[in-house]
């Protein structure tokens, strides 16, 4: 143990020797380098000592971030790529760090935490931007994000409300087939990924399932279990599903239906939310107003962890002093943080941008769909929130992960969602000519890379059995 530990150290000090060469301002001179040499870079040093000594949580595409400016990362090596993932949609907005951290660090150098035993000077501007920039009249802070849906199952799914008349310890909250809201006990109750939840436990109970963009399922299920019914949770757009659009006017008949109900509309915006699909919020699209908004990532730049429960007094003052807390909810780095973030996608008008820019880039995509009618089933988004899905039987053995590993090679990052999804989420200040970039990169991967692809590898095998919900026998009301 302590020999591994030392010989870390060891590692660790002359990786940090060599890339401290090229941090510091994005190196001159260097364009995509599309073959460094593993075996020499610190690229390769810092990725095995990950794998060695990191939880092997994530599956990610092996790059190494030293510096990025805009769309822009470098590795320690000097190559540069163009980010198309934005830490899922942590990062649309990129801010002026230099300039956060250092008021930050003034905020920090005349207050401290205070834990919510006090109140403090620099939160209410956070409470000010956030409530103005959402249209809601009360906020909950939270210092993880997943905390943000944790709140909201134990405030609102025990009767906490008293309009929802519903009976403690019955209550139900229903959640969509394919839906994704973090990874705590709660949530991954709901999940229907097994990689989630094959082998943890035991989980949740007091849940039950529809298909997303479901309205008739929703009725039924409103209609027979209503007095039970605490609360509708749902992604306006499915992220980690595939980016899944519903069908029009959706939202507007949810909206109707949980009022009808007496059911609390929650929209988990975490993703959505903060300009990524050209509104402030992605429920703006169909002008619908849920009775709770969770926010989160974008919320914090892509600088550090904040999230929030937006919703209006009704609601909110169901919490009461005592009954839910967090530590470090609303620290004064946190509301820095978050005021910035605001307040750069209101000036830099990042809602109407990614937007714009998204229908750009879409048509750009669905070119070059055209070019390969039968690799692409489906070229769908709305504003820069996008995704890519391929045909499984023409893609044959190569996955959309072996494809996210060649537009790597090609300079452009992005991450895969199931087996044949890749999702296209930039930073909101992408240039037109970035994204026709990333557009051009995929032509090229799938007119040169792929049929080499498919020549070595062998024939796929079913995935049925891996794909289908373990949860559907004993959670499910519909089919999953
Ligand atoms: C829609 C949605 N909800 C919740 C979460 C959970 O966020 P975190 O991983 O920060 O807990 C995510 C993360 O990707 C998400 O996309």
């Amino acid at each position: 143990m302590a020999t591994s530990k030392r010989s870390l150290q060891r590692l660790l000090s002359r990786v940090c020797r060599e890339t401290r060469r090229t941090y510091g301002a994005p190196p001159q001179g260097h364009g995509h380098n599309p073959s460094p040499s593993p075996s020499s870079s610190s690229s390769q040093q810092l990725i095995n000592l990950e794998y060695e000594y990191s939880a092997h949580n994530y599956h990610p595409v092996p790059i190494v971030f030293s510096q990025a400016k805009g769309s822009s990362i470098w590795d320690p090596e000097g190559n540069k790529y163009l980010d198309f993932l934005s830490a899922y949609s942590a990062v649309n907005q990129v801010i002026d760090l230099k300039n956060i951290i250092h008021v930050s660090l003034l905020t920090f150098s005349i207050i401290r935490l205070w834990l919510g035993s006090f109140m403090l000077v620099k939160f209410i501007p956070f409470l000010e931007g956030c409530i103005n920039s959402c249209n809601y009249l009360a906020l909950l802070t939270q210092r993880f994000k997943a905390k943000g849906t944790l709140t909201y199952f134990k405030n609102f799914s025990f009767h906490k409300c008293p309009f929802l008349k519903v009976c403690n310890m019955q209550a139900l909250i229903i959640s969509c087939c394919g839906c994704f809201h973090g990874r705590t006990l709660a949530v991954i109750s709901m999940s229907c990924d097994n990689e989630a939840t094959r082998g943890f436990g035991p989980l949740l109970s007091g849940h039950l399932k529809v298909d997303f963009g479901d309205v008739v399922s929703l009725d039924k299920i409103f209609r027979e279990q209503g007095d039970k019914i605490a609360g509708f949770l749902f992604e306006p757009i499915q992220g980690e599903a595939g980016v899944i659009i519903p069908p029009d006017g959706y939202l507007k008949t949810v909206r109707d239906l949980c009022s009808k109900y007496n059911v609390l509309m929650i929209a988990d915006e975490i993703q959505t939310g903060l300009a990524r699909t050209g509104k402030m919020l992605a429920c703006d699209w169909e002008q619908v107003r849920p009775d709770v908004v969770i926010l989160g990532k974008a919320l914090g730049g892509g600088v550090i962890p904040v999230s929030a429960v937006l919703a209006d007094k009704d609601v909110m003052l169901c919490i009461r002093p005592g009954e839910h807390g967090s530590t470090f909810g609303g620290n004064p780095l946190a509301s820095e943080v978050a005021i910035a973030s605001l307040d750069v996608i209101k000036e830099e008008g990042l809602a109407e941008r990614s937007d714009r820019l998204g229908q750009e880039f879409r048509h750009q995509l669905l070119k070059v769909q055209q070019q390969f009618p039968d690799i692409i089933k489906e070229v769908r988004g709305r504003g820069l929130f996008n995704a890519v899905e391929f045909n499984s039987k023409t893609l044959s053995s190569v996955s959309a992960y072996d494809i996210c590993l060649k537009l790597k090679e090609r300079g452009v990052l992005a991450k895969p969602t199931h087996d044949t999804i890749v999702r296209l989420t930039p930073p909101l200040c992408m240039s037109l000519d970035e994204l026709q970039e990333g557009s051009k990169t995929l032509h090229e991967v799938l007119e040169l890379d792929l049929p080499k692809m498919q020549k070595a590898k062998p024939e796929k095998m079913s995935s049925i059995a891996s794909t289908t919900c373990d949860l559907l026998p004993t959670n499910l009301s519909n089919k999953c």
